[in-house]
């Protein structure tokens, strides 16, 4: 980037994931879908009510599907699935999300298609098949034993005989989600084809699914054992995922994308990816613009995880890159209730909002995080996810944290007007949209109030930053900075106690300012108060937004 050109869009702006089975249901069959979106995109981006005020959805998989993964098993990347609406619904969804200044990116699954999709079933029909080779097939080894070791994700084996032609072929999450074989040539040029067709539509870019596991060992070594851990786990994935074939791809789709102008690419890299999440951006320029890094969001609430964030991670990406940061998403419990387990759950979320938009990087909230919604205790009968049924109840699985948005206190939430596919949170009456946006002190205003001050300060949405040292190992101190536009220098100060003991500092090489705002919900601030660095008070799970003098 030239000193003068415009810093990319998405390093200021703020995501939200839509689930879109649980966002906004329009035509009554319990299943989220576009027109239901589309019926929010004033409350995403601003409209003449309630309005949260963010800049870029990530919408999760809305292509036609068995949905046994619901939507990360593909059956036509190039079409919407039915329960979703068309694709005229999703043109005329692109069409109005952009009308309202709100940028739109897919998902996008690379690693595998639904056993499904006609390229899959096309490969499967014989070892002669023109497609044969767009997949991992392999023989058995003698005694009728399985090409390799291998371990898929989503438990058992990674391999499923098929009887048809006598072979094995590989899956690295659910033996529905065959592995597309990304050495082929034509898997690449196909798969760049769909690329290009979201790209014609409009879409803003996407995020890569499951990255790590787009190239294997096509010998089929088998993976050497781990002591002591169980599944999947217990092997060390050195074959079977992070080979440097999937740098070349992520290179190849970068150049693709370049021909197109300000389109985002955002990758999901397993947390103990080698290298760090962070190997991913490449250069800095030649593979992706944003790369989730799950260690913080399996971390727990710890002063000393997000001091590593800014200390360590952050650090590691190559100039050129952009951190994210990201607390929930759809394969995780949500992190009002991942951090609250030994404390109390609504003052974390609190500080973690304002930890989530004031740290330095892209933020993603995940559906419904805004108002507090929490995991919900579903029975064995309610589950939907194979993943989640299989671990149940020793795992938390997935469904508890993919149940329908909480819009109102009517029926169903004002997500649908009939049996919702996932049951509705219980505390929905009390725990909604509408009721949260009318107090002035909820969570979710405190979004609000987050994304406005974000969005508005230079030093919160692209400034430098620096921990400051000398608060106590519980608290988090760190300083933003920028020079605003009218030349002056902004210098915002970001103080957290991420634990249940009140603490009292001082940090004499800090400035005085005002207070802005406390997450602390029994004092929400009105208007600035002075601040004193000789004097530094923060409560049980409190966090403070200071602009320095
Ligand atoms: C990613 C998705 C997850 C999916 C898996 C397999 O991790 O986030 O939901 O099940 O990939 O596609």
């Amino acid at each position: 980037m030239s000193e003068n050109s415009k810093p990319p869009w998405w390093k200021s702006a703020v995501f939200y994931q839509i689930y879109p089975w649980s966002f906004q249901d329009s035509n009554g069959d319990g299943i989220g879908d576009l027109n239901g979106i589309r019926s929010r995109l004033g409350y995403l981006r601003g409209g003449p009510n309630v309005a949260l005020g963010i800049d870029a959805i990530w919408l999760s998989p809305v292509y036609p599907s068995p949905m046994r993964d619901f939507g990360y098993d593909v059956s036509d990347y190039v079409n919407i699935d039915p329960r979703f609406g068309s694709l005229h619904d999703f043109d005329e969804f692109i069409k109005e999300a952009h009308g309202h200044g709100l940028r739109v990116i897919m998902d996008l699954v690379l690693n595998h298609t639904s056993d499904q999709h006609a390229w899959f079933v096309e490969s499967r029909r014989s070892r002669s098949s023109p497609r044969r080779d767009w997949y991992c097939w392999a023989d058995g080894k003698s005694f009728g034993r399985r090409p390799s070791n291998w371990n898929a994700r989503f438990g058992g084996s990674s391999w499923t005989w098929d009887p048809r032609a006598g072979q094995y072929y590989l899956h690295s999450f659910l033996k529905e989600q065959p592995d597309l074989n990304w050495q082929n040539p034509s898997v690449r040029s196909a798969m760049w084809d769909v690329v290009r067709f979201w790209l014609d539509r409009g879409v803003d870019g996407f995020r890569l699914d499951a990255i790590n596991w787009l190239g294997k060992d096509m010998r089929w070594p088998n993976n050497p054992f781990r002591f002591g851990l169980r599944g999947y786990t217990r092997q060390h994935h050195v074959h079977d995922r992070d080979q440097d074939i999937a740098h070349e791809i992520m290179r190849e789709l970068r150049t693709l994308v370049s021909a197109y102008p300000d389109v985002v690419l955002i990758g999901e890299a397993a947390a103990d990816t080698p290298g760090g999440p962070a190997s991913f951006y490449g250069r800095g320029d030649d593979e992706l613009d944003l790369v989730f890094d799950f260690r913080v969001m399996k971390s727990p609430w710890h002063a000393d995880s997000f001091r590593r964030f800014l200390t360590t991670q952050v650090p590691s990406i190559p100039r050129g890159g952009w951190p994210t940061i990201v607390f929930s998403n759809h394969d995780q419990p949500r992190h009002i209730d991942r951090y609250g387990t030994e404390g109390n759950a609504e003052a974390r979320a609190r500080a973690a909002a304002l930890l989530l938009l004031t740290m330095p990087g892209t933020p993603f909230l995940y559906y419904g995080e805004e108002v507090g919604m929490r995991n919900v205790t579903l029975r064995y009968s309610e589950l939907r996810d194979p993943y989640t049924k299989r671990f149940w109840p020793f795992r938390p699985g997935r469904d508890p944290a993919r149940t329908p948005m909480q819009w109102d206190a009517s029926a169903h939430a004002g997500f649908t007007t009939s049996r919702p596919w996932l049951p509705v949170a219980a505390d929905s009456s009390s725990l909604n949209v509408a009721r949260a946006a009318a107090d002035p002190c909820s969570l979710w205003s405190l979004y609000r109030r987050l994304l406005d001050l974000r969005r508005t300060s230079p030093a919160l949405n692209r400034g430098a930053y620096r921990v400051i040292g000398g608060s106590p190992r519980d608290c988090l101190v760190y300083e933003r900075e920028a020079r605003t536009e009218q030349g002056a220098i902004e210098k915002m100060l970001i103080a957290v106690n991420c634990s249940q003991r009140r603490y009292e500092f001082n940090l004499p090489e800090v400035a005085d300012g005002m207070q802005l705002l406390s997450t602390n919900s029994t004092a929400p601030i009105a208007s600035e108060v002075k601040w004193d660095p000789a004097r530094i008070v923060l409560d049980a799970d409190e966090g403070q937004l200071i602009r320095l003098s």
